[in-house]
């Protein structure tokens, strides 16, 4: 049922009616408050979606989709979703175990994709099953710079999985919750296996198409982005920049871990479809066995998201959560069981929740975030909203939406980018910078080429959209500034900041032998020169991995945040 605003209902003396529309002067508050944050946190363009005992209640679009053409976002405006696509790649792949009932979520998964897949090690190799995947279990982590910075075009997910072996291990096997996209795109790759089909066709005909949701489809199938589509924004200077919407396709061929668009119409189809499924033990929906798809809404893996949780008696609610599921996370808010996820890719920044108790859904999706703060903004939408659904006087006002997480946290406020890298040029290396250039590899993380440019400017070039101009600190170490499509890239206080690169030379002097680049904001990762994949044997051994820092590791993500924004990893 839809809210007319305007609409009084006299009968109504609490903030929800059961079953019935939200009062009127209660949903234009809330209105009101999400125009504020909007301003005061520079969103350019958001869609929202509530359902409520099996309906959708609420579906609307605020400020611009396009702002330099004024297209308004309307309900039907698609967006990128990010992460919230991993939910379709667990509740795709549980339609896959219905139908192929010999095999589990414990199912090694050598036994899906024969003895050739491996990964790092035997142990991983033999093991790992579709729960360690979906669960974030396998100890490999993000690797979000290289994400970032975009697969070669073309790469085919095929090649992508034949990568995997080379991926170095970050904590032992089964023992901690380390988020990974890559592991994600193997759990896609295995219902493809399954299913004889590309998982994005397994997503369509399994899910969209029986759901209705006649408007979402895979970035990675887009070139055109026509006015249908809400564009990438990044903040510069408290104004909207647009960004390259190419930079999208970074998720390619990671598909299965991010790479859905999707309406606020849509995605309360969506909702509805897990709130009945969660409810109704008796149901096989869309001919999904209920207890292989209630085991992805079950706690496996408790997460180290600190960070994120908010208790009393420093702020003034609860809002904490406690275990990844299989492609959702499980949380207390205000008391309330709380099944959630988010998604965060190139200027979009979604979140859903699900009430399960109480039959209750909310989905929104925001653009023109900055990557460091990303989910504040529409954190603090989400929470508003779940507020005037479960009839809770709301804990934050447009006031406090506008300082979050102060008054209550002294987390110092992020600084504005201002604008592209600030960077020096010169050159006051010992070494000629010819010893520098030429082309670096590594079997998981493909080639880095350095090159000089106009006669003077020594340059990286990695994967798709990384470009960046290297200026010496050391001989050996460089600061890499990012030009090109990914200025905006930001570390975790909002500074554009530059990346270290360095370089080794053998003993014996003349060109550079190595390079080491930060493939995840915690780890470098060696790119070896001129290196051919046949020709080296025991690559294993010669992984290698640092930590830049010591003591609690944090993994930030860069802007390609498929989860949630802060992932602490204790080392
Ligand atoms: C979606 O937006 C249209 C246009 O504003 C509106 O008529 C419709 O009721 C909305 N849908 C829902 C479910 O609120
Ligand atoms: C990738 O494939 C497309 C379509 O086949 C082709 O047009 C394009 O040139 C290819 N790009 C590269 C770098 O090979
Ligand atoms: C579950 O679904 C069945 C079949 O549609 C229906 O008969 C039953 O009432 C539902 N139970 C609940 C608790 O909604
Ligand atoms: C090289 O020179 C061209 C032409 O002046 C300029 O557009 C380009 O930005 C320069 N490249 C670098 C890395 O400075
Ligand atoms: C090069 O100059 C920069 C900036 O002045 C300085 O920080 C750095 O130490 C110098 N490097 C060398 C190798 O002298
Ligand atoms: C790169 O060099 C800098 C300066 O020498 C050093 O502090 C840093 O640890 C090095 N990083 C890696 C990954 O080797
Ligand atoms: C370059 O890397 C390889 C493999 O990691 C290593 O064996 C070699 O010692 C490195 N060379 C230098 C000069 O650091
Ligand atoms: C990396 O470069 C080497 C040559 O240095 C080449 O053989 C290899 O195909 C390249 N790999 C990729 C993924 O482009």
């Amino acid at each position: 049922m839809v809210c007319a605003r305007g609409l009084l209902v006299l009968s109504c003396v609490v903030v929800l009616c059961k079953g019935g529309p939200i009062m009127a002067t209660v949903l234009n508050e809330f209105e009101e408050y999400v125009e504020s944050v909007m301003g005061c946190r520079q969103v350019p363009g958001l869609t929202i979606t509530m359902v409520k005992d099996n309906s959708v209640i609420y579906s609307k679009g605020f400020g611009y989709a396009q702002v330099e053409d004024k297209v308004p976002v309307t309900n039907d405006t698609k967006f990128c979703i990010g992460s919230l696509t991993k939910a379709f790649t667990s509740t795709v792949l549980a339609k896959m175990l219905t139908t192929h009932s010999r095999f589990t979520w414990d199912t090694p998964i050598q036994k899906i994709l024969g003895n050739g897949f491996r990964l790092i090690n035997k142990l991983r190799s033999e093991n790992v099953n579709l729960r360690d995947l979906l669960a974030h279990k396998v100890g490999v982590p993000g690797f979000f710079n290289a994400l970032l910075v975009g697969f070669p075009e073309n790469v085919t997910r095929g090649e992508f999985i034949s990568y995997l072996e080379y991926l170095p291990a970050f904590l032992p096997f089964r023992t901690r919750f380390v988020y990974s996209n890559f592991m994600y795109t193997l759990a896609g790759h295995v219902s493809e296996k399954l299913g004889g089909r590309t998982w994005e066709d397994l997503v369509r005909d399994n899910l969209f198409q029986p759901l209705g949701m006649d408007t979402s489809g895979f970035v990675t199938e887009v070139s055109d982005f026509d006015k249908s589509f809400a564009l990438s924004y990044a903040s510069r200077n408290r104004k909207p920049v647009r960004l390259n919407e190419k930079l999208l396709h970074c998720v390619d061929p990671l598909g299965p871990a991010g790479s859905i668009y999707s309406t606020a119409n849509d995605m309360g189809k969506w909702m509805l479809f897990h709130l009945t499924a969660f409810r109704n033990t008796s149901l096989t929906p869309l001919d999904i066995d209920h207890d292989i798809l209630a085991e992805t809404y079950a706690s496996q893996m408790a997460t180290p998201f600190q960070e994120k949780n908010l208790f009393r008696p420093k702020y003034p609610i609860d809002d904490v959560s406690l275990a990844y599921t299989l492609g959702w996370v499980t949380s207390v808010y205000r008391g309330y069981k709380r099944v959630w996820h988010s998604g965060g890719i190139v200027g979009f920044s979604s979140l859903m929740w699900l009430f399960p108790h109480q039959n209750i859904g909310i989905f929104a999706s925001l653009t023109g975030s900055r990557d460091n703060d990303n989910q504040l903004p529409i954190r603090v939408i989400m929470s508003r909203a779940a507020d005037m659904l479960l009839g809770e006087t709301p804990w934050l006002d447009s006031s406090s939406a506008c300082s979050f997480p102060a008054p209550w946290s002294d987390v110092s406020p992020s600084v504005p980018v201002t604008g592209m890298s600030q960077f020096r040029t010169f050159w006051n290396s010992s070494q000629p910078m010819e010893f520098y250039i030429g082309s670096y590899g590594h079997p998981a993380f493909g080639n880095i080429s350095v090159t000089i440019e106009n006669q003077t400017q020594l340059m990286l070039y990695y994967g798709r959209f990384g470009r960046m101009v290297l200026t010496p600190v050391t001989d050996l170490a460089f600061k890499g500034h990012y030009i090109g499509p990914l200025w905006f890239a930001t570390q975790a206080d909002g500074q554009v900041r530059p990346v270290n690169v360095n370089f080794s030379f053998p003993v014996s002097g003349g060109i550079a032998s190595n390079l080491s680049y930060p493939v995840d904001n915690a780890f470098a990762i060696t790119f070896q020169r001129d290196f051919r994949k046949h020709e080296n044997n025991g690559l294993q051994g010669s992984l290698q991995l640092t930590c830049t820092t010591s003591g609690n590791t944090r993994i930030q993500s860069t802007l390609l945040t498929f989860c949630v924004v802060i992932i602490m990893v204790m080392s």
